[in-house]
């Protein structure tokens, strides 16, 4: 039984200078990929559900195949929404058993994103389900933006303070540099106003877009205050990768799992290599000491 909330894993997280990793469950194999990953390393993980991967595979199989995996599991495992559209979904994630959800409101102006965070607390808290908000905007890689544009949407220190204070959140996801998806070239992340924003705030803060951003990168940012580190790309490459290597090399094969064994595999040491990079290795048995 080892299905936990996010907020206690992150706020030891932060408190001990190392970061929880996040990774995205896009199918079965991918689950199984981040347990066995983080049983390998000892690491209490985070599996979370993106708006694809519930369109894709619906949020009935998401939700039985992630909870399943985490009372399985035998370290700290949450299960988290990823950029939660709406106040009823969250409701309906919160409903199935997830554990933690984000609301993403960072498209809205900043008083109607205050207001729809505030009410996904309010419902959340009572259950012990942990929530993440997002201010500034992170956007994708394939947003066709000049990186001055993009420095306009990343967030405002003061604001973060403000935010936090009136919401209540319990974790924050900030816009410093990274990009959802491939990075065209090598992400410059802004340290300073991360440590800024960390001198102001007093909750985890969440780094989105982390596939891609080199590992000297990652150290600091988890050193300036960074304590969820969220990786999906980074996964679907090594998976597609290997399932492509597997189907040229068996042309004749109809097995899908002989070619999608090797795709998981991938996966795996993907996923175990960033847990080792996060410093969450072998953290499992002081989270189970926290957490109920
Ligand atoms: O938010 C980050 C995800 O990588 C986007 O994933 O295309 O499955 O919604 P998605
Ligand atoms: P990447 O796909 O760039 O790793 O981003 C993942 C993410 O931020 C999920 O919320
Ligand atoms: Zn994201």
């Amino acid at each position: 039984m080892s299905l936990v909330d996010a907020a206690s894993l992150l706020r030891r997280a932060a408190r001990g200078g190392w970061a929880v990793g996040a990774f995205n469950c896009n199918n079965m194999e991918i689950l199984q990929a981040i347990i066995r990953a983080a049983e390998a390393e000892n690491a209490p993980v985070i599996v979370q559900a993106s708006q694809g991967a519930i369109k894709y595979a619906g949020l009935g199989y998401i939700a039985a195949m992630a909870l399943h995996a985490a009372r399985a599991a035998r370290v700290p495992v949450a299960v988290h929404l990823d950029h939660g559209t709406s106040f009823e979904q969250v409701v309906r994630c919160v409903r199935a058993g997830f554990t933690s959800v984000m609301i993403d409101g960072s498209h809205l102006p900043l008083e109607e994103n205050i207001a729809l965070t505030q009410r996904v607390v309010e419902v959340a808290r009572p259950v012990g389900v942990s929530v993440e908000a997002e201010l500034g905007r992170i956007g994708g890689a394939e947003d066709d933006i000049r990186v001055r544009q993009r420095e306009a949407f990343f967030t405002d220190p003061e604001e973060a303070a403000r935010f936090v204070g009136e919401t209540k959140v319990d974790s924050l996801a900030v816009a410093v540099g990274t990009v959802h998806g491939r990075y065209r070239g090598v992400p410059r992340l802004d340290f300073e106003r991360l440590r800024r924003i960390r001198s102001l705030v007093d909750v985890p803060l969440v780094l989105h877009g982390s596939s891609g951003v080199p590992a000297d990168a990652i150290r600091e940012a988890i050193a300036s205050g960074i304590a969820k580190v969220n990786i999906d790309t980074d996964i679907r490459q090594a998976f597609v990768t290997a399932l492509r290597r597997a189907l040229a090399e068996a042309p004749d094969e109809i097995d899908p799992r002989k070619v999608l064994g090797p795709a998981r595999d991938a996966a795996t040491d993907v996923i175990r290599e960033k847990i080792r990079l996060f410093g969450s290795s072998g953290r499992a048995q002081e989270i189970r000491e926290v957490v109920s």
